[in-house]
């Protein structure tokens, strides 16, 4: 069997063998189920794209006690028993750093089996074997893996007696109805193929990557249904579903066989109203479905689309938008905040923050849900975690992709751009790479959990001690690659970068940018280091020689807007007052805008608040105009996008190439409003004590905020009326509330200030 399966993937035993090395360097070789008893098998005639389907049929002559599935594949599966889904998890296993970690999910499948039993498991290419995009100049060598599955059905029955069914050569594989399917692709669907079954083929693959499912599944969440339905000035049939939204379209027709329904999906539409889909770049975002006889429903069941828009391209006579919905999907996470403004523009903002999150949480944390990229960028991914976990209860969804995390990171400490990571990937650089610190650290302060620091700490420190292995400076981060401040706007008109990545990173200084979250992450591991009981004392050297040296060096350099606001929030100042002062100069000298890109966005209006600028920060907030949060709004935005001016006022797009409209680095801002307009802070990690401190705005007639905590619901509301401004504020847990400057310690309870 096993010279058989090689003889039709030659190539991987080689690929089999290092992985297994991987493995084995990473957990020490332990596979902990039942399924590694079981055979990875494949389909003989893997070589078209159609997506295979796996079979076994199976008696069952006795009262079942128990039945439990245990499953994974090199891709992503559907599994149905008798006719009836198992499970709801949408898109199993789910996206893992593939070479060490490998979810197996299991189910209890007991109430679908009935005496003569047929499972059937469709595997297709998922994120497994179809991740690297044309863009990214690299192939994914896993690519030409067969579809392979590998299962495990455990069944105890009323008697006592066990029977186990693995993957093995009984089973059997054939060509399936789904002819064509991808993440970035879509799914084309032939409802009239009739599958051929033969034996499947056992693959001599490594099943050392197979851990127990750990992240939160993804599900269905919600249902969305067409606001509209019209034709476009070029003539396309377009269904507006009214909400940007990450799932896929569900639909239930009556046809004849052979004829079809194709569908396109877009997230805007252009200038003159017609679809959009060029900033999708090489994803093709489509479903082609061939119906077969009858009344019959379908949705993609392999893929997902990152979309507003629908165009019907082709359909069954008689069809209409009303036999389309959309489906939303993300990882299952608990909703903890909730935000609410008198200012229907403010409460679009925050509508578009929390989509943004429940689009680019499925399974990992993604940069955005649409183009041909939807990877975990780290960057992105720590800038916005903050947000997230104000939001929902991120607490599994980031303990499983902190674990991938791990498993990414470079023998030598360096942390990957994405993760997981794609196969030609490199390290993150400053702010990235960085997220190895900064989101065990938030999510310790969010939920009190020092287990996030304790699983992080060696890859913390491993993280630090790579940096000065390539810096070109003592105790500073310099002379690296960085992608710098993102998309910043500060770029002189004059300033010809050498490439086009540069273009987009704005005007601050590469090494003071490296060398301010170089600060910033040892200081991370020192506090880690001193509540794990470690010895933290050479960091903490390290640290005053990093701040001695900043100062030093960047101390009089202090130039753009994010130089400044880096400066401050990693507290590198030794005159922190006078540079915020600067700092809302500089903003106000050039019309009240920010030119911050991804870095001193975040950042931003925290700090000008922290040293008494709060009415500029709330300015900034407000500001209608490009660049700015509201502006996007008046586009009719409805979710963040990645650049302020994705549709520019005259209605042209930014740009094709990258202009997702489903990106929440900018939603960032999310975390001053809970934290800083509404005052929601943890005064002890895990809101064990709560700090309330609101800042009011009299452009702003009211806001509040609901924040279930780990120790119960806290709630900010304050709002202007004739006699002043009134504050209500709810604490589960002893509290400082700060009010008009004036602070006081109060025990659990409800407050109220003001008329
Ligand atoms: C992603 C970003 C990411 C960046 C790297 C982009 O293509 O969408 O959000 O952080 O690359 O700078």
């Amino acid at each position: 069997m096993t010279s058989e399966f090689h003889k039709i993937w030659p190539s991987h035993a080689d690929h089999a063998a290092r992985m297994k090395d991987e493995f084995d360097m990473y957990y020490g070789g332990e596979c902990p189920m039942k399924i590694k008893e079981a055979s990875w098998i494949s389909l003989k005639q893997a070589a078209s794209t159609v997506v295979p389907v796996f079979r076994k049929q199976f008696l069952c002559g006795k009262p079942v006690r128990s039945a439990a599935l245990e499953v994974t594949c090199d891709g992503v599966y559907e599994a149905v028993l008798n006719g009836r889904r198992v499970g709801d998890f949408i898109l199993a296993p789910g996206w893992t750093e593939y070479r060490k970690r490998l979810q197996v999910q299991t189910y209890d499948v007991k109430d679908l089996l009935t005496e003569s039993n047929t499972l059937e498991i469709t595997v297709a290419n998922g994120w497994y074997r179809r991740t690297n995009a044309p863009w990214t100049g690299t192939q994914n060598p896993d690519e030409f893996l067969p579809a392979m599955l590998i299962a495990a059905l455990h069944l105890v029955f009323e008697d006592g007696v066990e029977m186990t069914i693995l993957t093995d050569a009984s089973w059997e594989a054939a060509e399936s109805s789904v002819t064509l399917s991808g993440i970035f692709i879509g799914e084309d669907v032939d409802m009239t193929r009739v599958p051929a079954f033969e034996p499947a083929v056992v693959c001599d693959f490594p099943k050392c990557a197979l851990i127990p499912q750990e992240g939160p599944q993804v599900r269905e969440q919600e249902t969305v249904y067409p606001c509209a339905s019209f034709r476009t000035p070029r003539g396309e049939w377009v269904i507006d579903f009214g909400q940007n939204l990450t799932g896929y379209m569900a639909f239930e027709l009556d046809a004849h066989a052979g004829e079809r329904l194709s569908v396109s999906t877009a997230e805007v539409l252009d200038r003159d109203g017609n679809f959009y889909t060029a900033n999708y770049r090489s994803a093709r975002s489509q479903l082609h479905y061939i119906c077969r006889e009858g009344h019959q429903a379908y949705k993609p069941r392999f893929t997902f689309f990152g979309f507003r828009y629908l165009r019907i391209d082709e359909a069954p006579v008689g069809f209409s938008a009303d036999q389309i919905h959309a489906v939303v999907l993300h990882s299952e996470m608990r909703r903890t905040g909730w935000l609410t403004s008198s200012d229907p523009m403010l409460n679009q903002l925050f509508s578009n923050i929390l989509w943004s999150q429940k689009g680019n949480y499925l399974d990992i944390p993604t940069d955005c849900p649409q183009r041909d990229e939807r990877y975990g960028w780290t960057g992105d991914g720590q800038l916005f975690c903050r947000t997230a976990t104000y939001q929902f209860d991120v607490r599994q969804f980031f303990r499983k992709w902190l674990a991938d995390v791990r498993a990414a990171q470079h023998e030598n400490g360096w942390v990957p751009e994405v993760v997981p990571s794609l196969t030609a990937y490199k390290p993150g650089g400053a702010a990235w790479s960085d997220a190895v610190t900064i989101i065990p650290w938030q999510l310790y302060q969010t939920y009190g959990d020092l287990s996030f620091l304790g699983d992080m700490y060696e890859a913390m420190t491993r993280w630090i001690a790579y940096i000065p292995t390539v810096s070109t400076t003592e105790n500073l981060w310099t002379g690296c690659w960085t992608y710098g401040d993102w998309l910043a706007l500060d770029a002189p008109e004059d300033y010809h970068p050498a490439t086009i990545e540069l273009s987009k990173r704005g005007y601050s200084n590469d090494d003071l940018i490296c060398s301010a979250f170089y600060a910033n992450s040892v200081d991370i591991v020192i506090r880690a280091g001193t509540l794990l009981g470690r010895d933290v004392s050479a960091y903490q050297a390290l640290h005053e020689r990093i701040a001695a040296a900043y100062k030093k060096l960047f101390g009089c350099r202090l130039n753009t807007q994010t130089e400044k606001v880096l400066t401050l929030h990693f507290n590198l100042s030794d005159n922190p007052q006078e540079l915020a002062e600067a700092l809302a100069a500089q903003i106000v000298a050039c019309g009240t805008k920010l030119q911050t890109g991804l870095l001193g966005t975040s950042y931003l209006l925290h700090e000008l608040c922290r040293y008494g600028y709060g009415e500029l920060a709330w300015s900034l907030l407000l500001r209608k105009e490009y660049p700015g949060w509201l502006y996007p709004i008046s586009k009719g935005a409805t979710t963040m996008w990645e650049h302020w001016d994705g549709i520019k006022p005259d209605g042209t797009f930014w740009d094709d190439d990258m202009n997702s409209y489903n990106h929440y680095a900018y939603g960032s801002v999310g975390d001053w409003v809970f934290g800083v307009a509404c005052g929601i802070q943890p005064a002890e990690p895990g809101f064990a004590r709560a700090r309330i401190a609101p800042l009011p705005d009299p452009r702003v007639g009211s806001l509040g905020a609901v924040l279930d905590t780990m120790h119960g619901r806290v709630r900010s509301f304050w709002k202007h009326t004739d006699a002043g401004i009134r504050y209500e504020i709810d604490t589960p847990v002893p509290a400082e509330i700060v009010i008009d400057g004036k602070s006081r310690c109060v025990p659990a309870g409800r407050y109220l200030f003001g008329q």
